[in-house]
């Protein structure tokens, strides 16, 4: 497909810059389809509500890494790897223990991330099968290692895996320290499936721009990390959440984005590169909001709030502006329900986002080419060195 291709024929005042690579294709996936216009959501072509009513985080992991929906006994022995590739080498939990007090969850994300290829003895093995259970293990230890963060941050000791947990149950056990509900495992399951895939967003683009070199998946992902981080993304659910609290009660949600609206400043949570329309993971987790706001007053208070802003920023925004909330608004209540901190949002995000960053680098080393795009130079030539 030759979309926007720069050709050497073409003369400079035809050259199209696309900013931020907005509207550029640059490879073809056979993972996720985005359809911004309608608001739908595919994985492996399942649609997410399809996914979010009949899967699972775990089942949706084997999906994107291997394009079908597993048998029961592929299944059995994808979570029975997982299992197997949870617990973490001691030197990391201690890599994790010591940096807690200086640095924010997604550093020491991203610093135990990079750590774990020491500790693998396939970390530089480039084959197919070596990529798919490093795959595996970066899903499994990037739970643990987040787990950790927050055990630490809030000063208490790490908790070991119990592998008689499914994944999402045994992420909250290894958390709190006690066995989660069954709803609270379903609702938490259900947060990492919405946020497992997005196509070439910018995390996945830099997990791809590392992979292109032939850079080993360690590096890849801790690339992919790094770009998650930023508020335009991934942080994008801890400020918004952030802002409820701001805010305080409903009754003053109505001046408050009036305020920061007329000061040009952006509502964290809404608006969307590609969706122009609802975001379909912000419906579903909108559902998920009614399940549970009668948990606690904070909670009750919380997705009030939340569904103020909503109706302000649809009527303000949406259908004149295609400005709507992302999956990004909702998620704040939802992981207060669950206990989760909030500077705990990001990496849980990226606990979900492995599956699809891990899924893309092994669909694009099938036909790796290095990805190197241009930048049009608009700076002086041939100055004379200053004698
Ligand atoms: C996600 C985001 C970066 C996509 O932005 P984009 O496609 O680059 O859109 P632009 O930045 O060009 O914005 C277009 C216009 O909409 C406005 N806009 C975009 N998002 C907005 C928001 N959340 N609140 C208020 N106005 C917003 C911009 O100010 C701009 O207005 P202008 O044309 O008057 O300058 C942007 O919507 C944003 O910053 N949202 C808040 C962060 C967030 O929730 N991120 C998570 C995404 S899943």
């Amino acid at each position: 497909m030759e979309i926007n291709k720069v050709t050497k024929e073409q003369s400079d005042f035809s050259v199209k810059i696309n900013y931020g690579l907005e509207g550029a294709y640059f490879t073809e996936s056979k993972i996720c389809k985005v359809d911004g216009v309608n608001g739908k959501l595919y994985y492996r072509g399942y649609s997410i509500e399809e996914l979010a009513s009949h899967s699972n985080f775990e089942e949706v992991s084997f999906l994107l890494l291997n394009g079908k929906l597993p048998r029961k006994d592929e299944l059995e022995e994808f979570s029975a790897n997982l299992k197997k590739e949870r617990e973490l080498p001691k030197e990391i939990v201690h890599i994790i223990k010591n940096i807690t007090k200086k640095e924010d969850p997604m550093h020491i994300l991203r610093t135990a991330v990079s750590a774990l290829s020491a500790y693998d003895p396939e970390a530089d093995v480039n084959t197919k099968e070596a990529n798919m259970r490093k795959s595996i293990r970066l899903i499994s230890k990037m739970a643990s290692i987040t787990a950790a963060i927050g055990r630490f941050k809030t000063e208490k000791e790490y908790i070991a895996p119990d592998n008689s947990l499914g994944h999402s149950a045994n992420f909250l056990y290894m958390l709190h320290g006690n066995k989660p509900s069954e709803k609270e495992i379903k609702i938490f399951d259900r947060m990492l499936l919405l946020h497992a895939e997005h196509s070439s967003n910018a995390s996945t683009f830099s997990v791809l721009v590392t992979g292109s070199t032939l850079s080993d998946i360690y590096s890849a992902i801790t690339s992919g990390i790094g770009t998650l981080k930023g508020p335009l993304h991934g942080e994008a659910d801890e400020n918004a959440l952030r802002m409820l609290y701001e805010i305080k009660s409903p009754d003053n949600a109505e001046r408050y984005i009036n305020d920061a609206l007329s000061g040009k400043q952006r509502i964290m949570g809404f608006g969307h590169r590609v969706y122009k329309t609802y975001d379909p993971r912000a419906r579903v987790i909108r559902e998920t909001l009614e399940e549970i706001k009668s948990s606690s007053p904070e909670v009750k208070n919380l997705v009030d709030i939340s569904f103020k802003i909503e109706t302000m920023m649809i009527e303000k925004l949406g259908r004149s502006h295609g400005i709507w909330p992302n999956v990004d608004f909702f998620s704040g209540p939802v992981y207060t329900y669950l206990g989760v901190p909030i500077e705990l949002f990001t990496p849980v995000f990226a606990v979900s986002r492995v599956s699809g960053w891990c899924s893309h680098l092994l669909e694009y080393w099938e036909n790796n080419r290095l990805i190197r795009p241009l930048d049009y130079y608009t700076g002086e030539l041939d100055l004379k060195y200053p004698k």
